[in-house]
């Protein structure tokens, strides 16, 4: 796919050029806080930290967090930094508990970040010769809207598809002939399968591209992915907080993490038990401060996610490396951590299971277990459950070190995603 579209002189300036940017930015973003969110003025003072001593990007550090519980308490319209006239638009939060988190743009920030993602799909091999079609759900999440104005931005053809209606994506990938989809790693297997069912081969369809996110996705999965259909697949990772889609994306050249678009969003990792920041390489929590955002801008924000920053490759621009997983979806098995990618990563090790699965933990007398939920691929290999069983068990008790029970359900048995993938059946 030719990449016609010249990248923005900061995706290959010196990193000496990307800070002083970054630290100019910095400085704007704080003093805007102060000035306009009275949470962040109450915070600094009590804090002892004032704007203007920001000398350096180190300085940072010297600055409180924010956290998702004071988003939640300044519901709906506590953090937002500009009067209602200048904001154009507002998404919030997909939080399955209590009230969403409301964040609001305006018109410039409507425009950065469609900047943003038209540099995540041009990162990802797009260009304004590209169709794009868009399987992200429209509406208050910000995936759906985030990809259309970044596509359109580049000059790209968009198919506006939205989630759900899954015969009906399977029959416009068909027909439209799209070379690039935008959707969540879960929906996208989806997609595959309807495709599939509907007599196609999805080797030889039109897409060439995915970008992928939304939801934390192996190696194992991209890897899957790659090898059934013809995509070359690219992570994409965002958080409504922040922006949405767009904050960070895989370069189709290297597929070795993804860019941080650093001259917006400026990245931290801190030990989350300690909150001391560490350095790159570490794995910790991620921590973003908006460079340039006007209506909701966030200081040290703590998303909660778990990765590394590594230094550039393709571009200047720091790399992260693929979600490991959010601290609310770890899961403790007597005394063990665990994140739903891990066990993902050994499925799908074994040929003969679905791309599908459900983690639950029970307790089995007074011990936890973890129950791993899963489907064979097709009707074929029925009768050797037991020991494709035993060879999961095995693998994770191997890798993951926990014992584990395997549950085998029929084939299409286990939901199906429409969006982001519940990978952790809780207790109702
Ligand atoms: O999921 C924004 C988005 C839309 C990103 C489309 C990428 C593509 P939220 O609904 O606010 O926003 O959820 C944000 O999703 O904190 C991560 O836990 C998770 N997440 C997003 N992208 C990735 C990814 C959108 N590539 C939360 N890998 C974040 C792993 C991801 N997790």
């Amino acid at each position: 796919m030719p990449n016609l579209e010249p990248l923005d002189a900061i995706e290959r300036a010196s990193v000496d050029e990307l800070q002083a940017l970054q630290l100019r930015r910095m400085q704007w973003s704080l003093r805007h806080c102060y000035d306009n969110i009275a949470f962040y003025r109450t915070r600094f003072d009590e804090s002892g930290v004032h704007p203007d001593d920001l000398k350096s990007l180190d300085d940072l550090s010297k600055f409180p967090f924010t956290t998702k519980r004071d988003l939640r308490d300044a519901y709906p319209f506590g953090m937002f930094a500009m009067p209602p006239a200048d904001i154009v638009r507002v998404h919030a939060s997909s939080g399955t508990t209590g009230k969403p988190t409301i964040v609001g743009y305006t018109r410039r920030d409507i425009d950065d970040w469609a900047h943003c993602m038209a540099r995540s799909i041009r990162a990802a091999g797009g260009d304004a010769n590209s169709v794009v079609h868009v399987a992200y759900g429209y509406g208050l999440f910000t995936g759906g809207l985030g990809a259309h104005y970044g596509a359109e931005k580049l000059g790209a053809t968009v198919i506006p598809v939205s989630g759900g209606m899954t015969a009906r994506q399977a029959q416009l990938i068909h027909d439209l002939r799209p070379d690039i989809i935008m959707v969540t790693p879960s929906y996208f297997l989806n997609i595959v399968d309807e495709y599939l069912a509907q007599g196609w081969d999805p080797k030889q369809w039109p897409l060439r591209v995915g970008i992928f996110g939304a939801e934390p996705w192996s190696v194992a999965m991209r890897d899957a992915m790659q090898t059934d259909t013809a995509i070359q697949a690219t992570d994409i990772y965002g958080l409504s907080e922040v922006m949405g889609p767009g904050v960070a994306q895989e370069c189709l050249e290297t597929q070795d993490g993804l860019t941080v678009w650093e001259d917006y969003f400026y990245p931290e990792i801190i030990d989350p038990q300690t909150q001391q920041v560490l350095p790159d390489g570490e794995e910790g929590e991620l921590v973003f401060t908006t460079l340039t955002k006007q209506g909701t801008p966030l200081v040290r924000y703590r998303t909660r996610d778990l990765t590394a920053l590594l230094p550039g490759t393709a571009r200047t621009m720091r790399r992260m490396q693929r979600i490991k997983g959010r601290s609310d979806d770890m899961l403790i098995v007597r005394g063990v951590n665990v994140y739903p990618s891990q066990v993902e990563e050994v499925i799908l090790q074994l040929p003969q299971l679905a791309a599908v699965y459900q983690l639950e933990i029970t307790r089995a007398g007074r011990l936890d277990e973890l129950l791993v939920h899963v489907e064979m691929r097709g009707d074929g290999a029925q009768q050797h459950r037991q020991q494709i069983g035993d060879e999961l068990q095995t693998r994770i008790k191997n890798t993951i070190g926990i014992s584990s029970q395997v549950v085998f359900h029929a084939p299409g048995e286990l939901p199906r995603s429409q969006g982001k993938a519940v990978r952790v059946k809780r207790e109702s």
